[in-house]
């Protein structure tokens, strides 16, 4: 097992924003899977929906089924009419994986353009679309230099060049860098990478698999930005912590058989189910509603971390720590986790990732124990 700040926990069972451990101590959860349970562990009504699947069917593989069906059309309740639900898959990485596929299918283009600190899987293709960590280089793949390492206008102007001098078939953005830092850039930006993709016949893919379905306040990023990119990839916070992504697609890309083949656990009845319970629980809560509270609280419960040099970005229930070379995120993620409250940093950033249902005073008494550490750090 990988060492963390939080190798010795083990935990036992889990109920809305607090984990249980083995020896009987709870710990608010900031980390939350990851980011995948937004709407609390073991939310019974979610639970209610897994154990009626429970006793009928488990996994059919490509059969259809009520359960898939109910799903697709919950999801397509929360997007514009020009786009079609075209498949549920089980990570993030394997609707990233086949967007490329659909890309190079659609466009007949195979390269493909990602950004520096970007997140979209760690398989070896999706890996190097902006992760750090890849191993390898693909010939046709190319990363470019992000924000904030260069503004806006360079960032642009770099992909005006790659897309004119490559054979570009697809472009991927992750619309707010989660691992990455925390950045996001101005509406005006996404709107001319959104033109630059058009123009030039390549596929824009906006990976909202951590930002979707409310994280940062809306249904999705795009929403916000005005744009329609060719495919939208989701996933986390749709399944609570179930595995569980889909991909969506303009209805004028018809899907063909190479573009979404199946895979063993894609779309099962069981995952199906959690969907529905998901969306479903989540029409009836007043998300923007709970999601604001949120933003309001960290940043004004951690706003004073600056003054050490430590910058807090982000938005809604996505929220990031970076800290300055003096200050190590992980000494400062165990001491946190100590005061009770579980954070997961990564390089020398922490990413705070509450689920829409936290309670007031757990969120409250988080915020006290992290600026306390930042504080102390
Ligand atoms: C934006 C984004 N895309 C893709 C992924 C990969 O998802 P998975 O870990 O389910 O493969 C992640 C995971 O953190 C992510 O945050």
């Amino acid at each position: 097992m990988i060492p963390t700040h939080a190798s010795n926990i083990e935990v036992f069972s889990a109920r809305n924003d607090l984990l249980i451990t083995r020896d009987g101590r709870q710990l608010i959860d900031l980390f939350c899977g990851g980011g995948s349970v937004f709407l609390g562990h073991a939310n019974t009504s979610i639970n209610r929906c897994l154990k009626d699947q429970l006793e009928k069917i488990w996994n059919i593989g490509v059969l259809k089924s009520p359960a898939r069906a109910e799903a697709c059309e919950q999801i397509e309740r929360f997007f514009p009419d020009r786009y079609a639900f075209a498949g549920l898959y089980s990570t993030g990485m394997e609707v990233a994986e086949f967007a490329l596929r659909v890309a190079r299918t659609m466009t007949g283009k195979k390269g493909v353009v990602g950004f520096d600190r970007s997140m979209h899987g760690k398989s070896m293709a999706t890996s190097c679309l902006g992760w750090e960590n890849k191993l390898i280089s693909l010939p046709e793949f190319r990363r470019l230099p992000n924000i904030p390492v260069i503004p806006e206008d360079e960032v642009l102007d770099n992909l005006l060049s790659a897309l004119r001098s490559d054979q570009i078939g697809a472009v991927f953005v992750e619309p707010l860098l989660g691992t990455g830092g925390g950045h996001t850039a101005s509406p005006g930006f996404y709107r001319q990478l959104s033109d630059l993709c058009l123009e030039y016949g390549a596929l824009l893919i906006f990976d909202e698999i951590l930002t979707g379905f409310y994280r940062t306040g809306t249904p999705f990023m795009f929403n916000e930005f005005g744009i329609s990119p060719d495919i939208i990839l989701f996933g986390k916070a749709m399944g609570n912590g179930f595995p569980v992504s889909g991909i969506m697609l303009d209805k004028k890309y018809a899907v063909e058989p190479t573009m979404l083949p199946s895979s063993t656990f894609a779309g099962n009845p069981m995952a199906a189910v959690v969907v529905s319970g998901t969306l479903q629980f989540m029409q009836e809560m007043d998300m923007p509603g709970a999601v604001v509270h949120i933003q309001n609280t960290i940043n004004s419960a951690l706003e004073s971390v600056e003054h050490r040099g430590i910058k807090l970005r982000g938005k809604g229930a996505l929220w990031v720590l970076d800290f300055p070379p003096a200050i190590n995120a992980f000494q400062v993620a165990g001491a946190v986790l100590e005061e009770g409250v579980l954070v997961s940093p990564t390089q020398n950033i922490i990413r705070l990732l509450p689920p829409a249902t936290i309670e007031d005073d757990h969120l409250a008494r988080a915020c006290e124990v992290i600026e306390e550490a930042c504080m102390n750090g």
